[in-house]
């Protein structure tokens, strides 16, 4: 499919030419095939269906105002990958594997990256599964590594905007020691009922609290949860929240500003405080929020009253997403030039 309207390309899915794929049987990983198929032959067995044994990574490929193609922080999506299949027990994808099927993945498909100004960008979406058949609950003894890439339009549309968000007090996302810190799909499955509520009431998303005191912070749907008060970024620690790596670099961009950052619990009851507060990923890297609700005690918080996201909000979103184009220098090493 040829791509001329790249500043209205959707948040979605669009049918790319080639994916990459590798399996891992026998102990060990085979060689890396293309494939042009948008579809996958799974045995009805396979514990990727039946016990969730899945897990996927997303990342963005800019291209830059020097028509250069620029991947951000990649080894680190690796390495989380790497730690996602540790947790639910699947064979872990090497990094050298990782690097090998993503740059595959994004120079076959070349001509979906979109243009530098357009606000899109290509999305990289690794998936692994459990594709081995079994029936009692153990782990497979194969696995299917998958990278396919789409091209998907800006998250906002009309610049960064703030939206409203509920608290989610029915549902849980993840329990402590569960499988929280993994990006497995499991976990998403779990947020579905919170997230297709809060959706219905009018809300872009739910906050999720901490699964066994319901007091404290944990995530905003599929993003990080930060607030920023008195020169500090603060952000939640938790055990069972996935370990965000837009929010790992807003962290080093909130200190080279001369800001202090905290990574501690924050009570529900600590937003009031807060000047600015806003969710973070690589989706929309930052949505500032204007208001949460809680039906507990039919509280809203508020903040963006002037209807804009706030100044620190906005300072960290240039910083990050100038780096990210190649628009500023990269101090920090997160910038891959792919050749
Ligand atoms: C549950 C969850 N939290 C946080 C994030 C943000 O992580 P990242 O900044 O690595 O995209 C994501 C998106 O990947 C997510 O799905």
């Amino acid at each position: 499919m040829e791509i001329t309207d790249w500043k209205n390309l959707p948040f979605g899915y669009i049918k790319t030419e080639y994916n990459v794929r590798c399996s891992f049987r026998h102990g060990k990983w085979g060689k890396l095939e293309v494939s042009s198929s948008e579809y996958i032959n799974v045995h009805i067995a396979a514990t990727g269906l039946h016990y969730g044994q899945e897990a996927f990574e997303g990342l963005k490929a800019y291209m830059g105002k020097d028509g250069k193609v620029r991947l951000f922080r990649w080894e680190e999506n690796a390495k989380r990958l790497a730690l996602s299949a540790s947790g639910i027990k699947m064979a872990e994808v090497p990094v050298e594997l990782f690097r090998d099927a993503i740059f595959k993945a994004i120079e076959l498909n070349k001509k979906y990256i979109p243009p530098y100004g357009s606000g899109a960008t290509l999305y990289i979406r690794p998936l692994l599964y459990g594709s081995g058949a079994e029936v009692g609950v153990k782990p497979a003894s194969e696995y299917q590594f998958i990278v396919f890439v789409t091209p998907v339009g800006p998250y906002f549309k009309e610049g960064v905007k703030p939206v409203n968000m509920i608290i989610s007090r029915d549902f849980d996302r993840a329990a402590p020691k569960g499988t929280g810190i993994f990006k497995v799909g499991g976990n998403y499955a779990a947020s579905l009922r919170a997230i297709v509520d809060a959706k219905c009431a009018g809300y872009s998303n739910t906050v999720f609290l901490d699964a066994k005191e319901k007091k404290f912070i944990d995530e905003c749907g599929p993003a990080n949860f930060f607030g920023i008060k008195d020169n500090s970024y603060v952000t939640p620690k938790s055990e069972s929240i996935l370990n965000s790596i837009t929010n790992m670099s807003l962290i080093e961009i909130a200190k080279s500003i001369g800001m202090k950052t905290e990574r501690r619990q924050i009570p529900v009851t600590e937003l009031c405080s807060f000047t600015e507060v806003g969710a973070c990923g690589t989706a929309a890297v930052i949505s500032p929020i204007a208001k949460i609700f809680d039906p507990e005690d039919n509280m809203v918080y508020e903040y963006c009253k002037d209807g804009n996201p706030g100044p620190v909000s906005m300072t960290l979103y240039n910083k990050l997403t100038s780096i990210q184009s190649g628009d500023e220098p990269d101090p920090y090493g997160w910038i891959t030039i792919l050749e």
